[in-house]
């Protein structure tokens, strides 16, 4: 170590200010600016009562899809929006109770008694509204669909009384909805239905939601008219000047910035995905000697970070897939690595029919490993999971077993 950094008198990795992990907030979020200055927009105009579309972000694990909702949540806030968020399940109940705690929450940070009243009204109202639209009366017993029916009218009613309020005060309500594409298809069908209405009525009600590649297949499939109703953006990986900037500028903030070879250097490994930025900086950094940090600090940096994601960021994921599940993937990286294939080509490869193997594919879809870029293909949903696969699985498919 260098005696500069013997001398101070906190440790230099406790400053580190680099941090790989799920949602967890970048020292430098960079490379979002565009989205930063459509919601900025979004707010200005829902300020003068015109309508705006919701937003649907859509990248592969680790881009940084969490951070910039919070980031968008955040701003939509502090310029007097109200919002709320939440991260969706897949089940019908787990979903509806998200929704409503956090409007609910969102309706008491409102303050108007007027409000409250109106809340309860339409609460009490909504079952028996839903129940005389069923025809069925209220002493009859009532089933699942019948009560998800009434969670889905009540939803409604709800979202619409605090968003009359809200448009009367030059405000707007701002869902914002993690992983969308797992939410049960009901409540996400009653979301879109809402957003819907609410545009149709000028009504500033904003659903932006974010998850995997396949979430506008997801939306479109869901209601067919969701395809004209939002404002669809991909997040993928960062230009090389923002990648740059992502390492750069939280080191130089640390009075430890990296030198220009090994800027480069970082920028090369980390394929401008912002999870890799946050894991070779973090290794980087620790390593480090010297400052500024050096090429050769980076390189042998290198393994460490390449261990961290091998363990934060693929074998996790690998050991959720069954056995089968796992030859898929075996087979999808042998034959085409982290590009998309064939559905056909890998049965091949495995020796099977494409209908042999499309019940481990669907169950691999349905645990966010893969996912269906477009009709007939699959492609990892992790940036790099076949060069892992390939480097640290032998034929058999066996690597990191040792927890089963
Ligand atoms: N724009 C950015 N600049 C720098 N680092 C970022 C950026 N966006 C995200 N990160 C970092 O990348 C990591 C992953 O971010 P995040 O969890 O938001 O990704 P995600 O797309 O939501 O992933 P998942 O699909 O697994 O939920 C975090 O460590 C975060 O700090
Ligand atoms: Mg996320």
């Amino acid at each position: 170590m260098e005696s500069s950094e013997r001398s101070s008198s906190v440790p230099t990795q406790a400053l580190n200010p680099f941090m790989p992990g799920a949602g967890i907030r970048p020292p430098e979020l960079v490379g979002r600016e565009r989205d930063l200055e459509a919601i900025d927009r979004m707010v200005a105009r829902t300020k003068l009562q015109l309508m705006n579309q919701g937003i649907i972000y859509s990248g592969l694990r680790g881009v940084g899809k969490t951070v910039l909702l919070l980031s968008l949540q955040e701003i939509a806030n502090s310029k007097g929006m109200a919002t709320a968020r939440i991260e969706a399940e897949g089940d019908p109940r787990a979903d509806y109770d998200k929704l409503f705690r956090e409007i609910g929450l969102l309706a008491a940070r409102l303050q108007s008694s007027t409000l409250q009243d109106k809340l309860s009204n339409v609460i009490s109202n909504a079952e028996s509204v839903s129940l005389s639209i069923m025809g069925i009366g209220g002493s009859v017993t009532v089933s699942d669909s019948d009560e998800l029916r009434t969670s889905s009218l009540r939803l409604e009613l709800v979202i619409e009384s605090i968003v009359q309020q809200l448009r009367a005060e030059n405000s707007g309500m701002y869902l914002f909805v993690d992983e969308l594409q797992e939410m049960d298809k009901e409540p996400l069908g009653t979301l879109i239905a809402i957003q819907h209405r609410m545009g149709q009525e000028n009504m500033p009600f904003y659903l932006i939601g974010a998850g995997l590649p396949n979430l506008p297949g997801v939306l479109s499939r869901t209601k067919s008219y969701a395809e004209r109703l939002f404002d669809y953006r991909t997040i993928g990986q960062l230009s090389e000047e923002d990648t740059a900037e992502g390492f750069q500028k939280p080191a130089q903030r640390g009075t430890r910035p990296f030198s220009d070879e090994a800027l480069k250097e970082l920028v090369h490994v980390s394929h401008g995905y912002p999870y890799f930025i946050q894991a070779y900086g973090k290794a980087a950094w620790n390593v480090s000697d010297s400052n500024p940090i050096s090429l050769d600090s980076v390189k042998r940096s290198e393994p460490i970070a390449r261990a961290e994601l091998d363990q934060g960021l693929y074998a996790s994921r690998w050991q959720r897939a069954s056995l089968m599940g796992r030859e898929y993937m075996a087979a999808m990286a042998r034959v085409s690595g982290d590009v998309p294939c064939s559905s056909s080509d890998i049965a091949e490869d495995m020796g099977k029919t494409p209908k042999e193997t499309s019940a481990v594919r669907d169950a691999l879809i349905h645990l966010g490993l893969i996912y269906s870029p477009e009709r007939g293909k699959v492609a990892f949903t992790v940036p790099g999971m076949g060069e892992f696969i390939t480097r640290a699985t032998p034929p058999t498919g066996q690597a990191y077993d040792q927890t089963r």
